[in-house]
């Protein structure tokens, strides 16, 4: 049996974990391939609402098996409470939750110069999530500092390297910055027993996932972040530092191409972003505002609030080209049940003109103004549809309408956060 994907197709934040978690049901293993704490994927299920930050969200379903790939970047301590807070509630993880041997760990000094470079007048602001991805990922590429799982189990390694890595980040921390240094000695400790508790899950992930598709077994990649948030095809520099592309899926969870075959673009009816960088299709002032407030916007990781606008299907359609999207899953689209007016971006205009691609370059975009195609809302509930032709016309019309501009098919609707609020299509 095959593996699929499941991944964002706008800036993060499209409702992937919804997605994967009504998909999991026909899945036997659920596997998170790149990122880190960074995202935030929130489940319900009846009175329970949790939302992830490390583990994949298929955990709540009894008996899947859960992975965190190699591509990942490991922050032990959000870890450990998040399966610390999933036995509380009930949810057993023994034996069914493991990690990869191979995969990097976020360090106390990722976050703290994280947060200098971000307050830096010399550096670009991202507007990051300030979990230490980015610095952690630079460690792991720039090769002298990378901590890895596997040196979590082994204390004398851990210690050798942790001492070499902070008196070098406490150099930049010092001279550049002018922080005070970080002591190496609690870190050490600390990293030591998250080792120690972290080591029962610890295991060769590709080799486990291989075998599962060997054996028939149904593999279910769930991406972080969202495409135009991928370190080469994104918004650069305004992107996360991992590709969250169906690409990612092959190297972050070392699965090869040829096991893959469905590739869920997952997005949202409208379009969100947190953090900063373009957004061409961004409703400031009332509008924006209205939007943030019926979709209830605000970021489940920082809490901020996120940025609103109009669905934009340029960048559905670089989704459906980088990703290969096989189809896409729309979500959200009960929160437009009150316009009376909806606008879908179809292209842009820059100076005399027209493009129908998402420019890769930051300055032409910054000189794009949206194309907009006007539609007719349905001004009527939709949470409790549960077939395509149950939907008002004008609902229909809007989902034909996007898949048609986004060149893709969609295979499923979601008029609501709870599992069963799913409209299949496929
Ligand atoms: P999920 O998986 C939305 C954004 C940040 C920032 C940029 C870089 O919940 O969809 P980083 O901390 O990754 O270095 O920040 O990426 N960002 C997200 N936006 N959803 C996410 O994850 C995000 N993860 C990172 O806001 O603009
Ligand atoms: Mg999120």
């Amino acid at each position: 049996m095959p593996a699929n994907i499941v991944l964002g197709a706008q800036w993060g934040d499209e409702g992937k974990a919804k997605v994967v978690d009504y998909l999991t049901s026909a899945a036997d293993v659920v596997v998170r391939y790149q990122g880190g704490a960074n995202a935030g994927h929130t489940v319900v299920t009846g009175d329970t609402e949790f939302i992830f930050h490390a583990i994949p969200s298929g955990i709540m379903h009894e008996g899947k098996i859960c992975v965190v790939g190699n591509g990942v970047v490991v922050d032990p301590a959000v870890m450990l409470d998040e399966i610390a807070e999933l036995e509380a509630k009930g949810f057993s993880v023994a034996n069914r939750f493991f990690l990869s041997q191979v995969a990097h760990v976020v360090m106390p000094y990722h976050k703290v110069l994280e947060k200098a470079g971000e307050e830096s007048e010399t550096s670009v602001a991202i507007g990051t999530t300030g979990r230490g991805i980015g610095p952690a990922y630079r460690d792991k590429v720039e090769r002298s500092h990378g901590v890895r799982v596997m040196d979590l189990l082994d204390p004398a390694r851990l210690r050798d390297k942790l001492r070499a890595s902070i008196s070098a980040k406490n150099e930049i921390l010092t001279k550049v910055f002018g922080q005070e240094p970080l002591e190496a000695g609690p870190i050490i400790d600390a990293y030591i027993g998250y080792g120690q508790r972290l080591a029962p899950y610890v295991a060769d992930t590709s080799a486990l996932l291989n075998q599962a598709l060997d054996q028939g077994k149904t593999v279910l990649c769930e991406g972080a972040q969202g495409t135009l948030l991928d370190i080469d095809h994104g918004t650069y520099p305004y992107v996360t530092s991992s590709n969250t592309t169906a690409g990612g899926a092959c190297t972050g969870a070392g699965i090869g191409p040829t096991r893959i075959a469905e590739v869920v673009g997952v997005t949202k009816a409208y379009t969100t972003r947190v953090g900063n960088g373009p957004f061409p299709t961004e409703l400031l002032g009332e509008e924006g505002e209205r939007l943030r407030a019926l979709g209830r916007e605000f970021g489940a990781t920082t809490g901020r609030p996120r940025r609103c606008g109009w669905f934009d299907a340029a960048i559905l359609r670089v989704s459906t080209r980088i990703n290969g999207l096989t189809s896409i899953a729309l979500t959200r689209l009960d929160i437009l049940d009150q316009c009376e007016h909806l606008k879908l971006g179809i292209g842009y205009r820059c100076g005399d003109q027209v493009l129908e691609e998402f420019p890769a370059d930051p300055q032409v975009l910054e000189q794009c103004e949206p194309i907009y195609e006007e539609m007719a809302g349905w001004c009527a509930p939709t949470t409790h549809v549960r077939r395509f032709d149950d939907l008002p016309p004008q609902a229909q019309a809007y989902v034909k309408r996007i898949a048609e501009l986004s060149r893709a098919p969609v295979s499923l609707i979601s008029v609501g956060p709870e599992r069963d609020a799913t409209i299949p299509l496929a």
